[in-house]
């Protein structure tokens, strides 16, 4: 039970106002969560109440507060609540609208986050544990997918694609994969401060040099790899991108460095790509609006990697039911903030799978100091997450958490799904 609410705007990672709240429960001891925040967000997306006027540009939380101790306050003290998927099913009743903005998604996420650790706390388990009995997994230490080169969105270079990661899938245990990383991207430091002279860094924690072509990327990310002593291929050392379309979309085609192309020459290009570089997974390759081009890329890539969508399904058990019956992905990301409640997240864990397909657990590129996502990605035993690089606090954390569970639960194994 919980006897009170408590709301308060704090700063993300970018240094933009999101919410963090504190739920006290009947009987001592309070559980907190705070929200994070995308820039390159799905069309679809539960919809972040943010208050229109006044500083930050009108990207303040003050309504998104008043609203967790007001109204939803009201909602969630003086009783007793059976299950987690009650008091989330309670919370989008009293908002009303299906993208949650009457009293956002960011409240809403929040209190859910924290409603899931006041669970936890009493069955007095840790929340990994928690989350596997609520969706019947198998816990899982999962390979961390470290972005190490920013652009798109994230970045101010001229790169049109978002993300490079790489993702130590050989490294058998996660503290393993973890000291791989590290190394990886130092010897990455390295190379970048030499060849242009500073390492800069996007948004999540990755170097973002003066570069527009995604093979100079490529480049950079084996020569690192290498330069560290590790095997670039699909089974040690294995390279995933987050093109994130949306951003380079010009419909009815796209935008890159060396003109406007199509969807099928984009394929093609992907195509080539994953013929020349250990790349094991692509997510977001074509834009939300483009279901040719997913359909295309499934049938021509889905049996070599993975093709996950983010954009594209934004964390929506209905998208990813749909999507799985129209053939356009085999894979899933995973953000709770996209979706708006914690319950909803684990229903579309449970269709992907349901589906066949994989899921990845993924940050936001505005982040916060909670780590719900790392007790997410071992509780729900999808082998796969990405925090960004191992580097910048808020995206540490989330791995030095992950590190914490391995130490506490050797009997957890490590690896891909
Ligand atoms: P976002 O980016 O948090 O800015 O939406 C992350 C992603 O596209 O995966
Ligand atoms: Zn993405």
């Amino acid at each position: 039970n919980i006897s009170q609410v408590q709301a308060r705007q704090i700063l993300d990672s970018r240094g933009y106002p999101t919410i963090q709240v504190t739920l006290h429960l009947e009987g001592g001891g309070s559980v907190e969560a705070a929200t994070p925040a995308g820039a390159s967000t799905g069309a679809h997306e539960a919809v972040e109440l943010r208050d229109g006027g006044g500083p930050f540009g009108g990207r303040g939380v003050r309504q998104a507060v008043a609203a967790a101790e007001g109204e939803l306050a009201t909602l969630l003290t003086g009783r007793s609540w059976p299950s987690l998927a009650d008091l989330d099913a309670a919370m989008r009743e009293l908002d009303g609208t299906e993208t949650l903005s009457r009293l956002g998604g960011n409240t809403i996420v929040g209190l859910s986050m924290a409603a899931a650790r006041g669970f936890a706390a009493l069955d007095r388990i840790p929340l990994h544990t928690w989350i596997a009995s609520q969706t019947h997994s198998l816990e899982r230490l999962p390979v961390p997918h470290f972005n190490v080169l920013n652009g798109g969105a994230h970045a101010s270079n001229d790169l049109v694609f978002q993300e490079f990661m790489i993702a130590p899938i050989g490294a058998g245990t996660f503290e393993n994969a973890l000291e791989w990383g590290a190394e990886i991207y130092h010897a990455l430091a390295f190379r970048v401060k030499r060849q242009f002279g500073t390492a800069g860094l996007g948004d999540e924690g990755g170097f973002a040099p003066p570069i527009a072509q995604p093979e100079q990327a490529l480049d950079l990310l084996i020569a690192a790899i290498s330069d560290a002593g590790y095997t670039a291929s699909t089974d040690q050392v294995a390279i995933a991108l987050d093109p994130a379309a949306n951003g380079f979309r010009a419909d009815p085609g796209y935008e890159l460095p060396r003109g406007a192309v199509s969807t099928d020459e984009l394929l093609d290009y992907y195509v080539r790509l994953v013929d020349t570089y250990p790349i094991w997974s692509i997510e977001d390759g074509f834009a939300e609006d483009d279901i040719p081009g997913w359909v295309a890329q499934y049938s021509r890539l889905g049996d070599r990697i993975q093709l996950v969508g983010d954009d594209l399904y934004v964390t929506d058990p209905m998208r990813i039911a749909a999507g799985a019956a129209d053939h356009l992905s085999n894979s899933v990301l995973i953000k709770p903030n996209q979706i708006g409640t914690v319950t909803q997240t684990f229903e579309a864990i449970r269709v992907a799978r349901e589906n066949g397909m994989t899921c990845m657990i993924s940050h936001r590129s505005g982040e916060t100091l909670d780590t719900f996502i790392a007790d997410l990605a071992v509780g729900a035993g999808v082998g796969q997450i990405k925090s960004g690089a191992p580097a910048r606090g808020e995206r540490v954390g989330k791995y030095n958490r992950l590190a914490e569970i391995a130490r506490s639960q050797a009997e957890v194994p490590y690896g891909l799904y």
